[in-house]
């Protein structure tokens, strides 16, 4: 367990070193056509410019990506830079591409730490955490959408969506969980894979497909006025009526599904009230 998992972060860790070869590489032939093409006075240096800061504001303009083109694409940025990155790539990168400088500026790399429950903690799923901070960047309420994309995701039998280029067949599992350990250990429970295994890293680049397309499906629908509700499950928000925010016990914060982890049996055989 302990060898694969520093097997995924080391794959990650070299393809994070030959793609931020790659990406400074065309900065560098970037920045070198707009300084070319723009006339900048001498001396002034590229991103200072008039807009530079249009970039700065959040959200950026966003109109609609294609879903499945998106998910496709994320399979392919999922095996360049792991999970996180895989979704931010074609979604933000998507967005920034259409939009140009300075939008084309932001560092895209940063998001690989967010592999495997971040730098390989497990906590949560990557793909998740792209999939926020692209919305966090491309929504004005991003708030609803992340809920919903969240409660999907703990709910669903994923990956949903077989990208161009998949090898083998797919399985799917349901998280339960939005924390990658839950999501691998169950997805491998259901394939009778193991964690270092080429199917489970298919797998996960699936997944972040799958989370891209419904990340793009979810702003394209924010963006055509049938915004989501993006509401706690039932069996959450009875739960937090006593130990949220604003219920009488006040000992427990948090949108997880309780039941990965406090499993109704076990409270009930602890001797729980009754709910
Ligand atoms: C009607 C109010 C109520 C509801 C609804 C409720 N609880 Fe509780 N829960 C309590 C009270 C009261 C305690 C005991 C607190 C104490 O001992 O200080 C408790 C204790 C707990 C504890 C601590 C148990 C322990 O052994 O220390 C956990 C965990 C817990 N609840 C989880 C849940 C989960 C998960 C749900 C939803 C399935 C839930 N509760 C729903 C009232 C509630
Ligand atoms: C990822 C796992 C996980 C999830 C999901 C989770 N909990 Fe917990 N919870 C814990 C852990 C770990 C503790 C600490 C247990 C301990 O100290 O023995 C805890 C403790 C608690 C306690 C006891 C607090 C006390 O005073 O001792 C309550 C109540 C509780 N959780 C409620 C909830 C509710 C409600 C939810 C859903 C909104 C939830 N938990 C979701 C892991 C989780």
């Amino acid at each position: 367990m302990h060898g694969s998992e520093e097997g995924v972060m080391e794959r990650v860790e070299s393809d994070r070193r030959s793609l931020l070869g790659a990406v400074g590489g065309m900065l560098g032939l970037v920045a070198l056509g707009e300084l070319g093409s723009s006339g900048l006075a001498e001396g002034q240096v590229a991103g200072t410019g008039p807009g530079a800061d249009a970039m700065s504001r959040v959200p950026w303009p966003y109109r609609p990506l294609d879903a499945d083109g998106v998910g496709h694409a994320a399979f392919v940025a999922n095996g360049q830079g792991g999970c996180m990155f895989g979704v931010v790539e074609p979604i933000v990168g998507g967005v920034a591409r259409q939009l140009g400088a300075p939008y084309t500026s932001l560092p895209l790399a940063l998001f690989m730490y967010g592999s495997a429950g971040v730098v390989g903690w497990g906590s949560l799923c990557g793909a998740l955490n792209g999939a926020a901070a692209a919305l966090a960047l491309l929504s004005a309420r991003p708030q609803p959408l992340i809920s919903e994309l969240y409660s999907w995701y703990e709910r669903e039998a994923l990956p949903d969506f077989m990208p161009k280029g998949a090898r083998f067949p797919n399985v799917a599992s349901v998280a339960g969980s939005v924390l990658c350990h839950a999501s691998l250990t169950r997805w491998c429970n259901a394939s009778g894979k193991k964690v270092a295994s080429p199917e489970r890293a298919e797998r996960c680049g699936a997944l972040a497909a799958s989370v891209a397309r419904k990340t793009v499906q979810l702003l394209n629908a924010q963006s055509a006025g049938n915004p989501a509700a993006g509401a706690p499950e039932p069996a959450t928000a009875a739960c937090l009526s006593c130990h949220g925010t604003r219920g009488t016990e006040c000992d427990a914060s948090g949108r997880m599904r309780c039941a990965s982890c406090h499993a109704p049996a076990e409270l009930k055989a602890a001797g729980h009230p009754a709910t």
